[in-house]
């Protein structure tokens, strides 16, 4: 077990104004983005997102270039974004393309435009280092929404805590046991005793917990016609911009809990957690899950018990989140055996963080 007294997880101050980027973060659900102009602060930067008539997703920066409305207070017009104000069209590219009653549209009226992706039910942005920097890589892909054995349901959270508390808590699951008693958890001392293997492939931390023998929880039983006992299995997979959290049980002793065909009842959850603030954050979450024939409701149990879930580590979260500002200096934090994850994970987010500081400040 490990002791060590480690310092506060990030100051403050550093916290506030810096974050990885050149990175795609999780914008929206696409269900969520419709003509209706979407105000939404990314990494401490104001954006609205709005979807054109055409279908076409677009993010701008959340103000006018004549007097500084913010355009989500605007309307969408036929291929555009037309301020509140007086009128400016907007182009998605950033471009003013309509002045009302004036000929001329200057060059530089326009805003900063943002890369999107509508890609598996989800829209991705890009945020640059540089403004106006070109995606290096496509967006991550996440097939699961789309999969012929999965339904599945989905919802967000605005958070009044910094990201990385999110991070901690998906990948360390050792929590279920006493917070989540009533949906996911099942038997407390099982989820802190399961062998738990932590690997590291490039920017990405994977955990993975087997429990055979389990006491299936009240989601399981609610999903799956489970006796008294299951085999479950966590894998969870870190990536910067979300994690990926596929869990489940089969009967017991009826598959290897080591085989990704398994058998059983299946989440794979999805998580897209994305920087407001070095304060606050927005949650992106979906719950995909297979259906057993018998229980054909399954689908609409099993996300409502999630929401129900995520729920109460909104409330554990944010209320250790105002602690640590109660304390100060003084929250420093002690880890166990149950961090190794979530601590890779922050080493991550540090060294991606700490060398785009090093690109700000070196000369192209
Ligand atoms: S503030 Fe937008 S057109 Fe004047
Ligand atoms: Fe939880």
């Amino acid at each position: 077990m490990q002791t060590a007294t480690i310092a506060p997880p990030t100051s403050p101050k550093r916290s506030a104004t810096l974050f990885p980027r050149d990175q795609w973060y999780v914008a929206a659900f696409a269900a969520d983005v419709t003509q209706q102009p979407i105000a939404r602060t990314f990494l401490n930067e104001k954006v609205v997102l709005f979807r054109t008539a055409e279908g076409q997703v677009a993010a701008l920066e959340d103000r006018c270039c004549h007097r500084s409305l913010p355009l989500s207070c605007g309307t969408v017009e036929g291929g555009g974004l037309r301020c509140g104000y007086h009128g400016m069209l907007y182009a998605p590219s950033g471009q003013c393309i309509e002045i009302p009653g004036q000929d001329r549209v200057p060059a530089k009226a326009k805003v900063k435009a943002y890369h999107v992706a509508e890609q598996n039910q989800i829209i991705w942005i890009w945020m640059p280092v540089l403004d106006g920097a070109e995606p290096d890589s496509p967006p991550p892909v996440y097939p699961w929404h789309e999969h012929p054995n999965y339904k599945w349901g989905h919802g967000m959270y605005h958070y009044q805590a910094p990201w990385q508390l999110i991070h901690d808590n998906l990948i360390d699951l050792s929590h279920l046991g006493y917070v989540h008693l009533k949906t996911i958890g099942g038997n407390a001392r099982l989820h802190m005793t399961a062998p738990t293997k932590v690997t590291q492939d490039g920017d990405v931390v994977k955990v993975k917990r087997l429990m055979p023998g389990s006491v299936p929880p009240p989601t399981y039983k609610a999903a799956w016609p489970f006796g008294d006992t299951c085999d479950r299995w966590q894998e969870i997979d870190f990536h910067l911009s979300h994690l990926r959290i596929w869990t489940g049980a089969c009967e017991p002793g009826t598959d290897s809990l080591d085989d990704p065909e398994r058998g059983g009842f299946h989440m794979r959850g999805f998580h897209g957690i994305t920087p407001e603030t070095g304060e606050t954050c927005h949650y992106f979450w979906s719950m995909c899950a297979n259906k057993h024939p018998d229980m054909p409701e399954n689908i609409k149990e099993v996300v409502d018990q999630t929401r129900f879930t995520f729920d109460e580590d909104r409330e554990v979260i944010e209320n250790q989140y105002r602690n640590m500002l109660d304390f100060g200096e003084r929250a420093s934090w002690l880890d166990i055996h149950v961090d190794v994850g979530a601590n890779r994970a922050r080493r991550i987010v540090q060294r991606l963080t700490e060398s785009q500081e090093d690109r700000q400040l070196t000369p192209a």
